[in-house]
């Protein structure tokens, strides 16, 4: 690997490069902005910490180049499951700063998985009366599905095994990653 972390000796090989997620950022934001050029108030962009921290800032920099202003809301979810594996039961530990009634809301997210956690967290924005609350997902695992979201954007498809990078962690490491990658058997296996 060219420059590098100490975390790349622990990588086992690059999924998607640094390159590819800053085009595909780019692609949604011209995506999103050609959407919502009615929305005169701009989009409240809700971010579930702390994954999709570094999508939020670079998501948030190319939508602004390309049109509708935005404000930027972060909201941090706890779900209990077992291990790896969310549950669908999920515990707010933080809310929401203010009232998104009448606002356009986009939920930023790094990762759909099981879509536990989105599908209670649309049905807890809903109730809060936005005018739309619509999502973009950087990465969908497709095989670990459990429950049907409307993920109306998403970046990419990638393969259920362990990743870590670009917000992804693996016991909280690895999330600066500027690319995303598959952690080496070995790695999870000594934890
Ligand atoms: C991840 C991710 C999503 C959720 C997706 O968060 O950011 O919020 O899991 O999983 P699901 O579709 O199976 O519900 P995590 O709980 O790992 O917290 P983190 O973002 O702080 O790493």
């Amino acid at each position: 690997m060219a420059d590098g972390s100490w975390y790349d000796a622990d990588i086992d090989h690059v999924i998607i490069s640094e390159q590819q997620i800053r085009d595909k950022i780019d692609e949604l934001a011209k995506q999103v902005s050609t959407d919502h050029t009615d929305a005169v108030d701009g989009i409240l962009l809700v971010c579930v910490l702390k994954g999709a921290v570094m999508f939020m800032a670079d998501f948030a920099r190319s939508l602004g180049r390309h049109g509708p202003s935005t404000e930027m809301e972060f909201m941090a979810v706890s779900s209990y499951g077992q291990g790896t594996t969310s549950s669908g039961v999920v515990r707010i530990l933080k809310d929401l700063d203010r009232d998104i009634a009448g606002r356009h809301v986009l939920v930023v997210e790094d990762i759909v998985d099981s879509g536990l956690t989105l599908s209670w967290l649309m049905k807890y924005l809903e109730s809060r009366s936005p005018a739309s609350v619509e999502v973009v997902a950087l990465f969908r695992k497709p095989d670990a599905v459990k429950v049907q979201v409307p993920v109306r954007y998403v970046g990419f498809d990638i393969p259920n095994e362990f990743v870590v990078g670009y917000g992804l962690d693996f016991s909280e490491r690895y999330r600066e990653l500027p690319y995303v990658g598959v952690l080496k058997p070995e790695v999870y296996a000594r934890s």
